[in-house]
């Protein structure tokens, strides 16, 4: 095969920062490029879990929010450090559920203001952080053969398209991430450096509570999927992205996982 041939970006042998690589869907993903061959860094907020899930996997830990700078610079330079980086996973957010006003709408009982803007720091203005910092570093190594120096994957969800009641500040900051893809994608051309999302349905994580979704929600997710009527498993995420991170053609994607689910139930 000549150099021009080449559809699918290398993984093996580059460093890898997954951004909420320390349960669910992050550390699926983590596991797996550690799998493909990547020296793998996984952040969270959560010292214990986050060493206990990078020495199951083998991956290194680096406690980060991600709204922290210093904290975040210091994940990419340990990233950057362990060899060439070409890419970023960012899986870290936080749900969040309350309606628009209260019951007996009073203003005092109006959905926080605190609550929303911390939804959006997290999930939206941490995705950027994360993407500005770990792209600066990504676009320091040396280009491959086709100008290609690395891959980024956001991941935003079908509450952006489709939020259900109560999702005010979620569905924004995964609308936002939508909104984020085509400019990162065009900034980041002239590196070498791609930029794509998974938008998932209901996966089956501890982000609902650490005893996993409810019996409840399970049902509502399967009834809504077209098939199979199941939630999606971490796996079934981590393989999209090895994919997103591969596949050279593909840019500027937001691609749903989530079994056909066109309406979530309200
Ligand atoms: N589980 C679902 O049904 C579902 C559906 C759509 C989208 N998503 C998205 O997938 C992503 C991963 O969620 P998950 O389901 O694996 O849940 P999870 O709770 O298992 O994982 C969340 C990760 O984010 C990290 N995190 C949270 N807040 C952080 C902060 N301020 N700074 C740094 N790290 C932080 C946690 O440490 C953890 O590693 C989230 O962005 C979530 O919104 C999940």
């Amino acid at each position: 095969m000549v150099a021009g041939d080449r559809i699918l970006m290398h993984l093996q042998g580059r460093s890898a920062l997954v951004v909420g690589g320390t349960s669910g869907v992050g550390e699926a993903t983590a596991e797996r490029l550690v799998a493909e061959g990547c020296t793998v860094v996984i952040t969270g907020r959560d010292v214990v879990k986050g060493r206990a899930a990078a020495q199951r996997i083998g991956a290194v830990f680096c406690r980060a929010d991600v709204r922290d700078v210093d904290a975040m610079i210091a994940a990419v330079d340990t990233a950057a450090d362990l060899g060439a980086m070409g890419v970023l996973v960012h899986c870290a957010g936080v749900g969040h559920a309350a309606r628009t006003i209260g019951r007996d709408c009073a203003y005092s009982s109006a959905h926080s203001l605190d609550d929303f803007r911390e939804t959006i720091d997290i999930n939206l203005v941490g995705t950027f952080n994360a993407v500005r910092l770990a792209a600066s570093a990504i676009a320091r190594t040396d280009p491959d053969e086709l100008g290609q120096r690395g891959a980024i994957v956001l991941t935003s969800s079908l509450a952006a398209m489709v939020g259900q009641t109560g999702q005010a500040a979620y569905a924004a900051s995964k609308a936002g991430q939508l909104g984020l893809l085509l400019p990162l994608a065009r900034d980041l051309s002239s590196k070498g450096i791609r930029v794509n999302a998974v938008v998932p349905g209901g996966m089956d994580t501890a982000i609902y509570g650490p005893e996993g979704p409810s019996e409840a929600l399970r049902r509502a997710v399967s009834d809504a999927a077209i098939f199979p009527k199941r939630m999606g498993r971490p796996a079934e995420f981590a393989s999209l992205v090895v994919e997103l991170l591969r596949n050279d053609y593909i840019n500027a994607s937001a691609v749903e996982l989530a079994a056909g689910t066109v309406q979530l139930p309200r």
